[in-house]
């Protein structure tokens, strides 16, 4: 990779990160990338730096863009998370910076991770505008998205708003912009990472829209801390966050389910035969221990209902069932439909507890849930169909 201008005087400067599977539990099955940003002005300012792993790809571009590093004036801290200050200490010794702009949660995180109350911070908040020469940096906080200490850099001069992980998305790619990849990839990857790392933000999403509305701020590009750089279509992410942050759903259900002897898988498939015959086409069926929670968590982000199927383990329900769960709850999903089955052979405590975690996350309830003693037959599994066709006929109200 090579630094990139993507405006004038203004350059990409970040890393890709090609192998990285595992982005502290999130599953990045096609890598990454850490952006980073420099302006070239009469002070130069670098924004965010990348993964401590990949400093060397960072160091190497401002090299290309600058010649010496040490040239630059200001950095400026958006997000205090690792994977944009890991390499800050080593940034900070190569360079030396006049000035450290972070918001004031920002100040306090990076003493908090890195102990050094020697650095030269220069303290901004949302309103707070610094000029670089011919251009201006105007910044915006952005408490929660993704950490208290993110904040949003904004060129006006340019139309250019430096992003933080806002719009961002898990792909390592050698294209840097929205128009060089395949756009129905782009926003499958941009879903995951909303629904993995933002949906829990949501209100907070809506607020910020509206006060990004409100400020009237111009964007003709979006340059966020992951993945390609929004020059075509800012307009089509923003759209999307709109949608996903007020929770609006397709007609469309996600089956999750566990299974130890495939009676619960039986029953998945008849609800899932109900559905498709009740005219609900777009059904995902999802074995937790074949999928990885943010794949299921990416389908649950649009759908309407959501169904969760547990055989009775130990009275309770399937260790793997637990996690999802867990991490549904965590995320808070909105509006949804749900309903829960499951077999067993003596005890069947699994259906409760699916319907009692349904009903923690504020899922509207259909039906009381289906409980079929050890192997299905064509007549037990018709409460299945039953409780398919009501989920049908409550997503179509
Ligand atoms: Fe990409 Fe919250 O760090």
């Amino acid at each position: 990779m090579a630094a990139i201008e993507i405006k004038k005087d203004i350059y990409w400067v970040g890393a890709v990160d090609w192998n990285i599977r595992d982005f502290h539990g999130y599953s990045t099955e096609k890598g990454t990338s850490y952006n980073a940003y420099l302006i070239k002005d009469e002070k130069i300012a670098l924004f965010d730096t990348v993964k401590k792993e990949v400093k060397g790809d960072l160091i190497h571009h401002l090299h290309q863009v600058l010649g010496d590093p040490s040239k630059i004036d200001y950095i400026i801290v958006n997000h205090v998370e690792m994977d944009h200050s890991g390499s800050l200490p080593e940034l900070i010794d190569l360079i030396k910076p006049e000035k450290i702009f972070c918001s004031p949660m920002g100040k306090k995180a990076l003493i908090e991770h890195f102990h050094r109350e020697d650095w030269p911070f220069e303290v901004v908040a949302t309103g707070d505008s610094i000029s670089l020469g011919k251009k201006t940096v105007q910044f915006l906080e952005t408490k929660m998205l993704h950490w208290p200490d993110s904040m949003f850099s904004y060129i006006p001069e340019d139309k250019l708003l430096i992003s933080s992980d806002a719009f961002g998305h898990h792909w390592a790619t050698s294209e840097r912009f929205d128009d060089e990849v395949d756009p129905h990839d782009l926003m499958v990857h941009a879903a995951k990472y909303y629904a993995n790392i933002l949906m829990i933000f949501s209100p907070i999403v809506q607020k910020l829209l509206a006060q990004v509305k409100e400020m009237g701020l111009e964007i003709e590009m979006i340059a966020p801390d992951h993945g390609v750089i929004w020059r075509t279509s800012p307009q089509a992410i923003i759209e999307a966050y709109d949608r996903w942050s007020r929770g609006e759903t397709k007609n469309k259900a996600v089956i999750i389910y566990d299974t130890m002897w495939h009676s619960t898988e039986k029953m998945a498939k008849s609800v899932m035969n109900s559905l498709l015959q009740a005219g609900i086409t777009n059904v995902k069926m999802l074995h937790v221990r074949k999928n990885h929670r943010s794949d299921i968590i990416t389908e649950v982000l649009d759908a309407r209902a959501i169904f969760l199927g547990s055989p009775t383990l130990n009275n309770n329900i399937m260790p793997a069932m637990a996690d999802i769960i867990t991490y549904m709850k965590g995320l808070r999903p909105k509006d949804k439909i749900g309903a829960a089955f499951g077999s067993f052979g003596w005890s069947g405590e699994a259906v409760k507890h699916l319907t009692g975690h349904m009903t923690d996350m504020g899922f509207e309830i259909v039906g009381e849930g289906v409980k079929i003693k050890n192997v299905p037959s064509h007549d037990t599994l018709k409460a299945c169909s039953e409780l398919g066709s009501a989920v049908a006929a409550a997503m179509k109200k």
